[in-house]
């Protein structure tokens, strides 16, 4: 009986397991000794060429091989996963003491925060938002509001034209004219109509090129000067502070008739005279006045029916007088360290707020 194969086959196994050193390799090794067509089948299949008294013993060192080779690999495989557990752990340590990283929030810029609270007052009111567009036509800008082409108040307001009968709109009054039109001769109109605008202005402290605007208008049958009164002046309150007072001085817009300029006393030194306010208790914040009966007749109101008031405020003046900020550029030209300023509070309201 020759059993050298035997041998052979457990010494060849011997040298291979030796290098195994992942648990692929045993896997492969595995089917290559053990496998159906593996060399230890391979031994068994020589059984039929040996006679019946040598079958036993060969077969028993056969089954000795398979039980050596077999344990063998388990040993083996215990070891490799063993040591691929330590590996993947060692791998996925976490490092509790790290320090986390920071979720840094945004705060909102307190121009638009200021736009908001207004818009907020107003709906509450049960004003809508109305919108217009920035490239406006001279129609509406200015002809729809009482200002003919030659008209001298147009000087008023450096424009930026685009073409002859086109140009960047110079305020939001001509979302006036156009929800009129929109409403076909009836009322009730009431509206506030927050947007950008634009003047040939030298930017400075107090100007720039580009600005923002809130108008507001209201028509409908009995709309009095009082009215108008009565609406600024809880706005002056909401905003400002609950102590404030207003006052209207006698003004001119082409638009209104009668035409005052607002006034809020002074939230910083009530009123007594300081820096914010020059002096004289009181600051300016606004443009208002009843509407024209020719503005409303151009939109397709009768003006014996119908009357109506309308205002105009600037966003930007009001951010700065209430946050304390001395130069309108800030708004727009997006530094970080500015904005940073006007945190976010829980409550959602900002910090940094000078009332
Ligand atoms: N449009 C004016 C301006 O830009 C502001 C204004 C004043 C609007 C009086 C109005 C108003 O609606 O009634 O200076």
């Amino acid at each position: 009986m020759d059993t050298a194969g035997i041998l052979e086959v457990r010494q060849s196994f011997d040298d291979a397991i030796s290098d195994v050193d992942n648990l692929n390799a045993l896997q492969q090794l595995k089917v290559e000794y053990l496998g159906k067509k593996g060399k230890v089948t391979g031994l068994m299949k020589e059984m039929k060429n040996l006679s019946n008294e040598e079958r036993p013993e060969y077969g028993a060192k056969v089954n000795e091989v398979r039980t050596y080779i077999t344990e063998a690999i388990e040993r083996r495989g215990e070891v490799l996963e063993e040591a691929a557990l330590e590996e993947k752990l060692r791998e996925e340590t976490i490092d509790v003491t790290l320090p986390g990283r920071t979720f840094s929030l945004g705060s909102p810029h307190p121009l638009s925060r200021t736009i908001e609270d207004i818009e907020d007052f107003f709906l509450g009111l049960g004003y809508e938002i109305a919108e217009g567009y920035e490239v406006e036509t001279d129609y509406y800008n200015f002809e729809a509001l009482n200002l003919p082409k030659s008209h001298p108040a147009r000087d008023m307001q450096d424009t930026f034209y685009i073409s002859e009968e086109t140009l960047l709109r110079t305020h939001t009054s001509p979302v006036q004219a156009r929800t009129m039109e929109a409403q076909e001769g009836r009322g009730p109109v009431k509206i506030i109509c927050p947007g950008k605008v634009y003047r040939r202005d030298s930017d400075d402290a107090t100007h720039s090129h580009q600005f923002t605007q809130i108008e507001g208008l209201v028509v409908d049958r009995n709309i009095r000067m009082s009215d108008l009164k009565g609406t600024l002046e809880l706005f002056a309150k909401e905003i400002f502070g609950a102590e404030r007072e207003i006052r209207l001085r006698p003004s001119y817009f082409p638009f209104t008739e009668p035409s005052v300029e607002v006034d809020i006393s002074c939230f910083k030194c009530k009123g007594a005279g300081c820096n914010v306010c020059k002096g004289t208790g009181w600051i300016e914040i606004l443009g208002a006045g009843m509407v024209h009966p020719n503005v409303l007749e151009m939109a397709g109101f009768d003006p014996d029916e119908y009357s109506g008031f309308a205002f105009g405020m600037g966003p930007d003046r009001i951010a700065m007088l209430k946050y304390g900020i001395e130069d309108i550029r800030h708004f727009y030209t997006n530094d970080l360290r500015f904005i940073n300023q006007f945190k976010a509070t829980e409550d959602g309201g900002a910090t940094n707020e000078s009332i």
